[in-house]
């Protein structure tokens, strides 16, 4: 086991989505001298404020500003990938990568990074996790996401074990199971509810208990997950947050009171969480992207059937990471109030 040191030079690759805000912000604002870059792909027009290393002056398309100038932006030469020879130059003197990457890029694309890191001296990569709980032996199986993000971790895993000593440093990686996010799930409708028109869809009564977690409390365990002063407490291994265990029926509950409504003024329709599952094999196997949905969300809402409800079984690192406690009722009217942007520049 590596000796602690400080992650200082971060670098991050897929900040422009819908986590990696998130994750850029909490690290800009924190109390740790972070110097931050960014790395997107020339495909992307990522700005700073007053960058000129930038393709044009348009703003990132997902930011209501762009970046600020403090933050290194840097274009990869290739329109839609990373290729070895780049990332291995330009994440020389890097410290740390935390990678949100998109579902496309969590197999070849992630593998690829990984090694470049080991070639370049980085201390830590932080994989693209960020959901279930998939090392629980009854997650739901057959998902190609998640046995991307699995392979993700058992090729870094071999990878640093096998790296050899003394080069530059030694890598070790960490990955975060978070759940859903909160926040991201309810303005999108993925909780079942729809708030402008009042129906809500409940799984077999909307019982099951699940673990999530908002995106605001993402990046702040990541910040602080990079700042531990015995930073090896985290690393090689997962690391589970959250914001609280819920059910559907309780977040419904939080709507209507956010709302000012009753049960009455809803649509209320009833659904079995096994007829989604099976809805979400079905499309799966004719290759419909639309049955991972099914089947993210069946076994999100299915509970502890799915080991979703990782808030009850795993040992959940908030309290080590200094996290602050969230309350359902309270996230859920900011959100519906619009204080919870999915982007939050
Ligand atoms: N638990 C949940 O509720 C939940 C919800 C959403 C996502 N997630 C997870 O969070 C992580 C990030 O997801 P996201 O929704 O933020 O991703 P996203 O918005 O779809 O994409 C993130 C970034 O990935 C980069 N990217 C896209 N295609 C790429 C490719 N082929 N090669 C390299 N980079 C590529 C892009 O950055 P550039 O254009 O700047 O290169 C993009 O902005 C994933 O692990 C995902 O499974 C979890």
């Amino acid at each position: 086991m590596s000796t602690p040191y400080p992650l200082t030079n971060i670098a991050l690759i897929g900040a422009t989505g819908n986590l990696g805000p998130h994750i850029l912000h909490a690290l800009h604002t924190h109390p740790s001298p972070f110097q931050l870059t960014i790395l997107t792909r020339s495909s992307t027009t990522t700005t700073t404020s007053s960058s000129s290393s930038s393709k044009n002056n348009t703003p990132l398309p997902y930011a209501p500003t762009p970046f600020p100038p403090s933050i290194k932006i840097i274009h990869s030469p290739s329109a839609d990938h990373y290729t070895s020879q780049f990332l291995e130059e330009v994440l020389k003197g890097i410290d740390a990568v935390v990678l949100t990457l998109a579902a496309a890029a969590l197999g070849e694309q992630q593998k690829g990074i990984i090694d470049a890191c080991v070639k370049a001296g980085v201390r830590r990569v932080v994989l693209s996790e960020w959901g279930s709980d998939t090392t629980n032996p009854l997650a739901v199986r057959g998902v190609a996401l998640f046995d991307a993000k699995a392979e993700a971790v058992e090729y870094a895993k071999k990878v640093v074990a096998e790296q050899p000593e003394g080069e530059g440093g030694r890598l070790s990686w960490s990955a975060v199971v978070t759940g859903p996010f909160y926040d991201w799930c309810l303005k999108l409708g993925f909780c079942g509810i729809d708030v402008k028109n009042k129906k809500v869809t409940l799984y077999d009564e909307g019982k099951g208990e699940f673990t999530a977690t908002t995106l605001t409390q993402i990046g702040r365990s990541v910040a602080s997950l990079l700042t531990q002063p015995n930073n090896t407490k985290f690393a090689n291994t997962y690391t589970y947050i959250s914001s609280f265990t819920i059910t559907q029926a309780g977040i419904f509950a939080a709507v209507k009171a956010a709302t000012g409504t009753e049960t009455t003024d809803w649509t209320v329709e009833n659904k079995s969480i096994e007829a989604r599952m099976q809805e979400g094999r079905e499309k799966a196997a004719r290759g419909d992207i639309h049955g991972t949905y099914d089947l993210i969300f069946g076994s999100t809402f299915g509970g502890s059937k799915y080991g979703s409800d990782y808030g009850n079984r795993r040992e959940i690192s908030n309290k080590e990471l200094g996290l602050e406690e969230e309350h359902l009722e309270s996230v859920t009217r900011e959100v519906l109030e619009g204080k919870r942007p999915l982007v939050e520049w």
